[in-house]
């Protein structure tokens, strides 16, 4: 179910996580050439908020007369929305960059951007390595994007990295880039006050701060119209979630703005991510328990399974904490799904910690993990105060056996499907044959099943008996 990437697994039939390209994004109209003065090509990596920003730039650039091709040959501008996460995604983008650099040189005038947490963690140094990128730009200064291509294009060297206290792009209403029409992303919040030690995301992305309740019910409420059936509120920590609507004197938790949401429409599906363990509340757990329609899934990373290196990771809970929580979502919603992100090889770990990591993950009877080496980021606690000492070796023979034990943990939460009748949302054709419709239950488990002569569509909800599974997907039949 695992493909090992060097430093990170992902469940086959998943979304990538991160390190993902996109590959060829496309903007409305751009295939009519007097539409657009120019074109652009948008390649993102990273995590979903990644993935969003690019739909926020492509609709930048789209107002001022750009417009997006799926060809990179075609391209005047490229564009890489990079992932500094870990050292291999920055890798990836290095090695996707000496590839533009080939086609720069055979295209006079064409002009490279680097965007997202890359451009922010590095900055113009940047293009003092990279020598052929014409703009840096981070996460909050995408707005300046038209003038500073205007400034490259003219010649100068653009860089805008600045970080802001309240940029949130709410009223900015994004291009849909590579969308199933089924389900899209919506951030709710930018940045992240957490300070995690392993983390770059705090340097690279800010302050946290979050959007504007109403642009957000707003932007919901547009999908739902042009046909979505599911969103997916976006935040690197979304439970703390938090907006004081001034004019009514009104405080919106994450809680109050789920049921907003889920209130939408029963027809319209609600999912979040992610939550940081200590701060998923009881209002939260109780609400997705009162809505039908708000999926019944939690991506709750628990990084470590010991209590001494969670506290060098300052995640703030221990492991008896994490797992009374795992035991209270499941207390109020025995049918959730949960999922996880595990770091093997964090500063200093033993093997009975990692032992401790093999024994929650047990306990949490995850369906589903993303699953890393640590790996040292430039500037974090982590490299700042402790020692990178646990050998490769052991890191990559630690992370899998979390990788072999997750495995079965999916296979055997699968198992416990079989038999069972589940709602799903049709997203499309299943990947290997047109014959069958593959959807999502609401624990977020993907579910391939025969179309037979019922007259369906995407975007519909089906009710589907499990015969059969594999570790990563589900199999079924239609019931009526
Ligand atoms: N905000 C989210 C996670 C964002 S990063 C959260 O707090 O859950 C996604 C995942 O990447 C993290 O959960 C962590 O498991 C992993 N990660 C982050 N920094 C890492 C590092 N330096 N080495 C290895 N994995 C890392
Ligand atoms: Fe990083 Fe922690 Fe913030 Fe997640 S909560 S983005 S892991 S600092
Ligand atoms: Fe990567 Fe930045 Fe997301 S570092 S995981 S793209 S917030």
């Amino acid at each position: 179910m695992f493909d090992l990437v060097t430093d990170s697994v992902r469940p086959e039939g998943m979304k990538k996580q991160d390190e993902t390209r996109q590959g060829e994004a496309y903007a409305p109209f751009a295939n009519d050439p007097n539409t657009y003065k120019k074109r652009f090509y948008i390649e993102s990596y990273g995590c979903q908020m990644n993935f969003a920003d690019s739909e926020i730039v492509a609709s930048i650039l789209n107002q001022e007369g750009f417009g997006a091709t799926r060809n990179l040959e075609e391209a005047d501008l490229i564009f890489i929305n990079t992932c500094s996460i870990r050292e291999k995604a920055e890798q990836t983008v290095r090695k996707r960059l000496t590839e533009f650099r080939k086609l720069k040189d055979q295209k006079k005038g064409m002009l490279v951007g680097v965007l997202g947490c890359m451009a922010e963690r590095l900055k113009s140094k940047f293009l003092e390595e990279e020598k052929l990128v014409d703009l840096v730009v981070g996460p909050d200064a995408y707005r300046t994007l038209p003038g500073l291509v205007e400034e490259a294009e003219g010649g100068q060297k653009a860089v805008n990295v600045l970080l802001s206290r309240e940029e949130t792009y709410a009223d900015i209403s994004p291009v849909r880039l590579d969308s199933n029409g089924v389900s899209a992303f919506v951030s709710i919040m930018r940045g992240c006050n957490n300070m995690c030690a392993f983390c770059v995301v705090p340097f690279t992305r800010g302050r946290e701060r979050s959007r504007d309740t109403e642009s957000i019910i707003n932007e919901c409420r547009d999908l739902f119209e042009k046909g979505y059936r599911e969103v997916t509120l976006l935040g690197q920590n979304v439970d703390s979630y938090y907006y004081v609507n001034d004019k009514e004197n009104e405080t919106i938790t994450f809680g109050k703005l789920l049921e907003r949401v889920a209130l939408i429409s029963p027809l319209l599906r609600v999912r979040f991510s992610t939550s940081h363990p200590k701060d998923i509340t009881d209002e939260v757990l109780h609400t997705m328990a009162q809505y039908e329609n708000i999926c019944r899934y939690i991506h709750l990373p628990v990084q470590s399974g010991s209590s001494r290196v969670l506290q060098l990771m300052n995640r703030t809970y221990t492991r008896e904490w994490y797992m009374a929580k795992v035991d209270r979502i499941r207390e109020i919603m025995p049918d959730c799904g949960i999922s996880s992100d595990v770091i093997a090889g964090f500063c200093t770990e033993e093997e009975k910690d990692h032992q401790d990591t093999l024994s929650i993950m047990e306990h949490s009877r995850y369906d589903m993990s993303y699953m890393f080496f640590y790996s040292e980021r430039p500037g974090t606690l982590a490299q700042r105060r402790y020692k990178d000492d646990v050998p490769e070796d052991v890191k990559k023979r630690r992370l899998q056996e979390i990788v072999e034990l997750q495995n079965r943990l999916s296979l055997e939460s699968n198992h416990r499907d079989l038999g069972k009748t589940f709602k799903v949302l049709i997203e499309g054709n299943s990947k290997r044959s047109e014959t069958d419709w593959m959807g999502r239950s609401s624990q977020n488990k993907v579910i391939v099943f025969p179309k037979e002569t019922y007259k369906l569509k995407k975007g519909d909800y089906v009710m589907v008996n499990v015969t059969d599974c594999t570790q990563a997907t589900l199999l079924g039949k239609i019931v009526n």
